[in-house]
């Protein structure tokens, strides 16, 4: 009889579906997480990375020749072990392994830096290379994994083709002047580029075209800022989905936000459910009770003008805003933003029809004159989760917008007014931040415990 090499999910898998039999004698590679012996029989929590569950090895002195050297395997070995399946229906887990033989793949050596104890959040983010070790960054990475999914399964399904944006551009689409430049020398020692380029801050603009012969398009990809902003949701680099659609008002728009996050919170409840456990018990006990509401409740519509009252009130009353001169026309702040989610509405919130110059330019103007089409997701303890707006087709209007703006001054946006001219339609799109929406669903509250290698100001380590 040899041992069969086999991952841990498939074990699981086995199990569930009854046929993981008793005696089974596999081979498995992985990581020690723990290990600890009481001098005859010892047990190894051994990680394979294939499922959130680990699995027991167990080692008894009496049956394996090397028990002294098993004792000293360290956290975070990577070991392949020669074992065999014992199920344990009375225990937590369902089954362990006996071993029969370990090889050591890989030592650790003693200056290893995760010890069994909990680590601080920002003690982790200081050896980013060894996050993925740990139960929380392990449980992040594979939600982050499963969430990308999920979006792309929700987007399949629904007609939407999936366009990959370019990642270099001419044009700042936010007009918010806050861009990573970009350029390089030739030989001759002249510019690459023959005009200013930058790192893009949103495929929007390019993913426009698509949408206006395709009809349901998205492009999901990282995307920069420079925003010296040292919050605990904005980084430099981000990833952002931004689906667009032709022939759909704003009002077609929302109806699409709230099926694809729907659809996400739902997948994860099913097949991130061992990680959202963990959030739960260790990160933050609201977290599936907060999902669950999400999920349950009507999402409420606000508009500005009516943002702006409560938030009135709310000085009258003598809440406390650190901005606390509210006036029409003001960018509402996060402080604002997660007051109406948080104490006003308690739950997920849109704002719509902002002044016009609060957004960017290619808003659809509403005929007040004065307001714009756009849309923004609120959600309670994350703030602004998704932008969007319908969009400015008729090419007059946004022509002057653009002047307004001082976009027309080259001709490297001219190409996007063009669209307005060559059959352009209403159409409407929004972008979510994938970042923040991750913070939604894991109860992580620091936009850089969710990003794997986070970029903020002055912090670019690995
Ligand atoms: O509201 P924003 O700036 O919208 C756009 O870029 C539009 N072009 C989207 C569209 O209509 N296609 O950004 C969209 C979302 C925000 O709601 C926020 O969730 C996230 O992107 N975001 C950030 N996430 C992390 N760090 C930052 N610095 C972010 N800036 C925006
Ligand atoms: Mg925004």
């Amino acid at each position: 009889m040899s041992y069969v090499e086999t991952i841990l999910k498939d074990l699981f898998e086995d199990f569930k579906n009854d046929h993981l039999e008793d005696g089974r004698l596999v081979n498995l590679k992985g990581w020690v997480r723990t290990n600890r012996n009481n001098g005859s029989i010892g047990f190894i929590e051994l990680s394979d990375g294939t499922t959130f569950l680990n699995v027991q090895l167990v080692y008894s002195k009496d049956k394996v020749d090397s028990f002294d050297a098993y004792t000293h395997l360290l956290t975070g070995s990577a070991i392949s072990i020669d074992g065999k399946i014992v199920l344990t229906p009375e225990n937590k887990q369902p089954f362990e392994i006996h071993v029969d033989h370990i090889t050591l793949l890989g030592a650790v050596s003693e200056d290893y830096p995760l010890q069994k104890k909990r680590h601080t959040f920002e003690f982790l983010r200081d050896i980013a290379y060894l996050r993925p070790r740990t139960n929380t960054f392990y449980a992040l990475a594979r939600v982050r994994s499963r969430l990308s999914f999920a979006m792309h399964s929700w987007f399949n399904e629904n007609n939407f083709y999936y366009i990959h944006t370019p990642i270099i551009t001419g044009i700042d689409s936010e007009g918010a002047g806050q861009v990573f430049d970009v350029n390089a020398k030739k030989e001759d020692g002249k510019p690459f580029f023959d005009r200013p380029v930058h790192l893009t801050v949103s495929g929007q603009l390019h993913v426009e075209p698509f949408a206006l012969a395709m009809r349901n398009v998205y492009t999901f990809g990282p995307t920069f800022r420079a925003e010296n902003s040292n919050t605990p949701r904005h980084a430099s680099e981000f990833w952002m989905i931004e689906p667009e659609m032709a022939f759909c008002d704003i009002h077609g728009a929302l109806k699409v936000v709230e099926s694809l996050l729907r659809y996400c919170i739902e997948d994860l409840l099913v097949h991130c459910k061992d990680e959202l456990n963990f959030f739960n018990a260790f990160v933050d006990k609201g977290l599936l009770n907060r999902l669950h509401q999400i999920l349950e409740n009507k999402w409420k519509v606000v508009t500005y003008t009516d943002a702006v009252e409560i938030l009135k009130k709310a000085v009258e009353e003598g809440h406390h805003f650190d901005n606390h001169h509210i006036y029409w026309g003001m960018d509402l702040q996060s402080e604002h933003e997660r007051y109406i989610t948080e104490t006003i509405v308690k739950g997920p919130t849109w704002i719509i029809d902002y002044p016009k110059e609060a957004k960017a330019f290619y808003m659809k103007q509403n005929p007040d004159g004065k307001t714009v089409a756009a849309y923004d997701l609120l959600v309670p303890e994350i703030g602004e989760l998704i932008g969007g707006s319908q969009r400015e087709e008729n090419y007059d209007l946004l022509k002057k917008r653009m002047e307004e703006c001082h976009l027309l001054k080259d001709d490297s946006a001219l190409w996007y007014l063009n669209t307005r001219k060559f059959g352009g339609c209403v159409h409407s799109g929004f972008g979510i931040g994938f970042d923040r929406f991750l913070m939604l669903l894991t109860g992580l509250s620091n936009i850089r415990d969710v990003q794997l290698y986070p970029r903020t100001a002055n912090q670019v380590k690995y």
